[in-house]
């Protein structure tokens, strides 16, 4: 702490000196994080570890969906217990030292799973355990959705989570969760029924509705605000066979926006959902569904206009939650620049999808000769009214009244002379869309937006609407010094 306290005023010193060169300027932030490397090391147990850019566990501690979500940490620290996740944030809130928090890494916004100061990499929390007697799941906040799926089949037994592969549990359970199974059982931060926290002060704790009634709603949607989650206990539900999978079509946007809102108008089965995404890449619109029904076979007709699009590929069968989740090929883009942005619609109609569909064909060839690597992806996701039904007081949703159906904005890029041009467009774009929505009726100019989707200049009021004072006023409490501040994220 000494140390840190002399280091910092130098920086102050060296900011302000002619002679010092901004490398030099980060030549000592570094040595002075690397102190704080070292102090973790000693520190924690033999459960944990620290790791340095040489050593290839540094290399998966950093890594990231998107490239735009990574950085070059000073050190990376896989804890492995929750005691020692204690030690590392008082060490890092005494240090004033920047730090980030990984579960899965698919973080969409730069900074909120990445750092240049100590990389946090939960990996080492990775037990999914089955509480037959209370049909609840203990999960480990460093998993992905993938490795729960394959853990909890042989009891037959699932949890409210992911649709695609590598999406990790904490981000996803933090910021919402919708899955494939939400109409049936809500968000993901609905079946939630306890959080181990370890509080900014390094206070180990289990946080459930009667402990904490407060954190326990924060932390539906809250995300990394009130210290680092170790483990999330889900609700378990029945899961048998599913029926499913992927349609590929390249030139039927039209088809599929048909399909898409006969579905939508007509199917009320909760056990049914879909997933359309209408993609431009590589000077073609490749359209994307995949199509789900909790059950070895759904009833009859139900996915028949979607089945009778031209495709380019369908690989639709009986197979279990976790084949259906491997078949969708959404990591084809792992790797390069991307960003996520979002429409809350409150209905999906024709005249929206059609419009969803110019966007992505109007986008794509204005951009295209500029933005190398350009991919460009638009979802819309039907869920029925009822999907807020199954949960109350979370920080997200901050209101229940209205579903939200929450659009994807996903661009992808290759180079980062490419990223204010792309945020703007992806604003512009998503503006458009709720202007649009709103001339037809729906009363959707203020309704809240998904924050795990979110661009990362959102106002904060815009996501968590009127409990923002309430989450501001939660995590003064429980985080007088502001230790959660030296990460990244939207922050209370
Ligand atoms: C390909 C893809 C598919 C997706 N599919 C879906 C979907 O089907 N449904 C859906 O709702 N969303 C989906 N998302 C969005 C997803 O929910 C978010 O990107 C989510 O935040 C990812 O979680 P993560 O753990 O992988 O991310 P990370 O980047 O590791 O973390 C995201 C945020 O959570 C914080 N955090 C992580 N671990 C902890 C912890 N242990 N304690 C405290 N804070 C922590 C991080 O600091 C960061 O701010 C998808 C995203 C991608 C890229
Ligand atoms: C990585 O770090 C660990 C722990 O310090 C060490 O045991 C291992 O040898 C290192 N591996 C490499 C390749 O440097
Ligand atoms: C589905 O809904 C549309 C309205 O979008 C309607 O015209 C159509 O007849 C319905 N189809 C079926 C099979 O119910
Ligand atoms: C994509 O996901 C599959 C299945 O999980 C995995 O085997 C593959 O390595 C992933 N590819 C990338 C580029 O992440
Ligand atoms: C397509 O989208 C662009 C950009 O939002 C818009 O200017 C144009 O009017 C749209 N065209 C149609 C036919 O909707
Ligand atoms: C970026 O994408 C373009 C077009 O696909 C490709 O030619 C180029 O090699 C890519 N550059 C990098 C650095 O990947
Ligand atoms: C959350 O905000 C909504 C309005 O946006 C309000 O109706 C609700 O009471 C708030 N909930 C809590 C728990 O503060
Ligand atoms: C840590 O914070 C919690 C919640 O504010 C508090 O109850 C606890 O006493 C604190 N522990 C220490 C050691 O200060």
């Amino acid at each position: 702490m000494f140390a840190t306290a002399v280091f910092g005023a130098l920086l102050s010193s060296l900011a302000i000196s002619e002679t010092a060169s901004a490398a030099e300027v980060s030549n000592w932030r570094i040595r002075d994080t690397l102190s704080v490397c070292q102090e973790i090391s000693k520190a924690v147990s033999s459960a944990s570890a620290v790791y340095y850019p040489q050593n290839s566990s540094y290399a998966v501690d950093v890594e990231h969906y998107l490239a735009t979500s990574s950085q070059e940490a000073a050190c990376s620290v896989e804890p492995g217990t929750p005691e020692d996740v204690g030690v590392i944030l008082q060490i890092l809130g005494n240090t004033q030292t920047p730090f980030a928090v990984k579960g899965g890494g698919h973080a969409s916004n730069p900074g909120f799973s990445s750092t240049t100061g100590v990389q946090v990499a939960m990996a080492r929390f990775s037990g999914v355990t089955y509480n037959s007697g209370s049909q609840t799941v203990d999960i480990g906040a460093g998993l992905i959705w993938d490795d729960v799926y394959a853990a909890l089949e042989p009891y037959e037994v699932n949890v409210v989570g992911g649709r695609v592969t590598g999406v990790g549990v904490a981000g996803l359970t933090l910021g919402g969760g919708y899955s494939f199974l939400s109409n049936q059982y809500g968000l993901t931060v609905d079946t939630v029924t306890a959080y181990q926290l370890v509080l900014p002060n390094g206070t180990v704790s289990s946080i459930t509705a009667s402990s904490n009634p407060d954190l326990f709603f924060a932390l539906k949607g809250g995300f990394n605000n009130f210290g680092i989650v170790t483990q999330f206990t889900l609700k378990a539900y029945p899961q048998g066979q599913v029926w499913g999978g992927i349609i590929e079509a390249v030139d039927q946007f039209d088809a599929i926006a048909a399909a898409t809102a006969n579905f939508y108008a007509n199917v009320t089965d909760a056990k049914a959902a879909i997933l359309p995404t209408f993609n431009f890449a590589s000077n073609t619109p490749i359209g994307e569904v995949s199509i789900f029904y909790d059950g070895p076979t759904p009833p009859d007709g139900m996915f028949d206009e979607f089945l009778a699009i031209p495709a380019l590929s369908q690989d639709i069968s009986t197979r279990s939650f976790l084949s259906l989740i491997l078949s969708d090929p959404s990591n084809g883009t792992a790797g390069l620049r991307g960003y996520f942005n979002t429409v809350s619609l409150y209905e999906i109609t024709p005249s929206i999808l059609a419009a969803v569909a110019n966007e992505t064909l109007y986008w794509a060839s204005q951009l295209e000769s500029d933005v190398p690597g350009l991919f460009v992806s638009y979802d819309v996701e039907p869920f029925l009214p009822s999907v807020f039904s199954h949960g109350s007081d979370s920080a997200w949703p901050p209101i229940r009244a209205n579903a939200i159906l929450p659009m994807n904005i996903y661009y992808s890029w290759n180079s980062s002379s490419s990223d204010s041009l792309i945020n703007n467009v992806m604003q512009t774009s998503a503006s458009y869309l709720t202007s649009l929505a709103v001339s037809e009726g729906q009363a959707v100019s203020n309704a809240p937006l998904y924050p795990n989707y979110a661009i990362y200049d959102t106002p904060l009021s815009r996501m968590y609407d009127d409990n923002l004072s309430r989450l501001q006023s939660i995590k003064a409490q429980y985080d007088p010094d502001n230790v959660m501040g030296l990460t990244g994220g939207w922050k209370f």
